[in-house]
Parts: C-alpha cells; sequence; structure tokens
C-alpha cells in the first residue's frame, strides 16, 4: 500500500518529493538551501571550531559547514542510521575530501560525545520524528561547550493547513468524519509528528538549561495547482522510513474502501484547482 522506502536516505533523495511537480522539486531544493543558510548564519561558524551536525540525513548542513571552514575544523556528521553516513562518506571520497571531519553513529537522544566538547550545535528536521523531545534537546545541551550554540529548524506539522480545510463538503463523502479523525490525529501526543509547537520546543529548550532560547515562528504561503494523482502521493507516501502513511493513519478510523473514496473524491474536488497551502516552522537559536 505505501510506496516503498527503506531507509532515510532514500526517503530524503526520493520519497519527500512524491507528488510534486518538477518545478515544485526545485522549489523545494531552494527552499531546502535557503533553511540550511539561515542556520549557519545564526551558527557563526568559525574556522576552527567543532560543528555537530544531528541526524544529517544526506549532510544539507554538515556538507556546507565543512566548507564554510575550509575543511579546517572539525564537523561531525551524526545520526542514528548508518545508511546517513555511509552515503555522506561516499561523497566525500569522491571528492577527495579527508580532512576537518568525523563520523558519529549514534541516537541524539545518546550523543556519543564528552560534556561540553562543541562548539555548535546543528539540527534540521530531525526533532519531529522524535516522540519525546526533552531528552534530545538534554543531550544537546550537554555536548556543547558554554557558550555554544544550537541552531536548528523544525516543521510544525500541527498548525498547517489541514486537508479539510482545502476541501468543499458538498463534494466529499463522510466530509464531516474525515475532519475529526484529522483533527484527532493531530492532536494525538504519541504522534511524534504533530506532538509539539513553538511553545514546547520553547519549554524544552528553557528545561534543558538554555540561557538565551529564541524560537522564531516563520509561516509559509504556497500556491499551486493540484495535479491529476497528487492526492494518491500525498496518502501513499510515508512522512519517514517505516512509519505509516496518512491512508494508514486515516484507516485506524475508517476501513479501506472509506479511505480510498475520500482520496479519489479529493482528488476529483481538487484536480486543476489552485490551493494555498500554510506551513509553519521554527527557527531556534539558543546559547548554553
Ligand atoms: C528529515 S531527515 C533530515 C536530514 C537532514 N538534517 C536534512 O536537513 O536534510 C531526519 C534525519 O534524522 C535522523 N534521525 C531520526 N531519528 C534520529 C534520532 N533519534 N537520532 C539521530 N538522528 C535521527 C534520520 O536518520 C534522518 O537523517
Amino acid at each position: 500500500m505505501s510506496e516503498v522506502c527503506e531507509n532515510w536516505t532514500q526517503w530524503l533523495k526520493q520519497n519527500r518529493f512524491a507528488g510534486q511537480t518538477p518545478e515544485m522539486i526545485e522549489q523545494t531544493i531552494k527552499w531546502l538551501e535557503a533553511v540550511r543558510d539561515v542556520i549557519l548564519v545564526y551558527a557563526e561558524i568559525q574556522p576552527h571550531e567543532t560543528i555537530l551536525d544531528i541526524g544529517t540525513g544526506t549532510g544539507l548542513l554538515a556538507f556546507k559547514a565543512l566548507e564554510l571552514q575550509n575543511c579546517k575544523g572539525n564537523v561531525i556528521f551524526s545520526d542514528k542510521f548508518q545508511d546517513c553516513l555511509l552515503d555522506c562518506q561516499r561523497i566525500l571520497d569522491q571528492s577527495c575530501i579527508n580532512e576537518g571531519y568525523q563520523m558519529l553513529l549514534c541516537p541524539c537522544e545518546h550523543i556519543a560525545l564528552p560534556d561540553s566538547t562543541v562548539h555548535k550545535a546543528l539540527m534540521r528536521s530531525v526533532l519531529v520524528h522524535i516522540v519525546n523531545k526533552q531528552p534530545a534537546i538534554n543531550e544537546i545541551y550537554r555536548v556543547l561547550k558554554p557558550g555554544g550554540k544550537f541552531c536548528a529548524f523544525e516543521p510544525i506539522i500541527s498548525s498547517n493547513t489541514r486537508y479539510w480545510e482545502i476541501l468543499d463538503p458538498v463534494y466529499i463523502d463522510k466530509y464531516e468524519d474525515f475532519k475529526k479523525a484529522e483533527n484527532e490525529m493531530m492532536e494525538n501526543p504519541l504522534d511524534s509528528l504533530c506532538n509539539f509547537d513553538q511553545n514546547t520546543l520553547k519549554m524544552n529548550l528553557e528545561i534543558a538549561g538554555f540561557s538565551n532560547s529564541d524560537v522564531k515562528l516563520q509561516e509559509v504561503k504556497s500556491n499551486y495547482v493540484v495535479q491529476e494523482g497528487m492526492v494518491a502521493q500525498w496518502f501513499n507516501n510515508p512522512p519517514s522510513p517505516g512509519q505509516p502513511t496518512t491512508k494508514e493513519r486515516y484507516m485506524k478510523y475508517f476501513d479501506e474502501g472509506a479511505v480510498d473514496k475520500f482520496i479519489s473524491d479529493a482528488q476529483k474536488y481538487l484536480t486543476g484547482r489552485e490551493i494555498s497551502l500554510k506551513t509553519n516552522a521554527v527557527f531556534i537559536n539558543a546559547t548554553k
């Protein structure tokens, strides 16, 4: 039922673009680079510092940090999953880069580094995949040197535009039931994707001990015309490897036939229409 997604490298290179047109993919890549650049401006990286990229994935932040340091510092590519580190290492090998970095395989809830050893900790879209965010933020605080900075970006999915908001009850079977189910899913405290917002993150940072923590909410509005097949892609693509797809999430509330009907009603209603989606996110800039 769900698209096969073996690991994070595959998700980052393929699955995250599911349901996007080539123009949208190009826009997404530009947006990722813009987010990366904001995080790095916040981080004020200096040449000889130790920089920890937590949940590096395909190395979006770490590769740029390495470039900014001209390979003269120590950029730590860290991830819970080996496939990510192997892929980053492969790229470094191909580019004959063999200094200024190290690989660290560990979950961010147990970072395999001594206390107070990192100047800057960077992160993008990792906490959103962790149910209990406090232990991870405590660990980041622990490994930072006094005065060190934690600079990050996380999507705030709970306040994004919901499906029911872009649909018309007249054209959707069981619209009210699906609306109720979606609202309930978005308030599930055990779902890492939506069990937090800017206020809970601010609280997590304060509890961890950060003396100065700025959590800036950013709301992005994007408009585009829905294409044939796009809704099925939204529903059949996992938000991360091994996680249930949106369709599977709805199947906790409805049988498969009802979910398929909802998807097909939504597709019929939306195809060719211009929709406006709100996507919220935060930039974190915190100092130990
Ligand atoms: C959405 S990707 C983001 C990757 C990268 N930071 C970027 O901006 O492209 C999430 C990353 O978090 C990693 N990850 C998930 N859970 C983790 C955990 N508990 N500890 C460390 N990394 C984790 C995944 O392996 C994946 O690389």
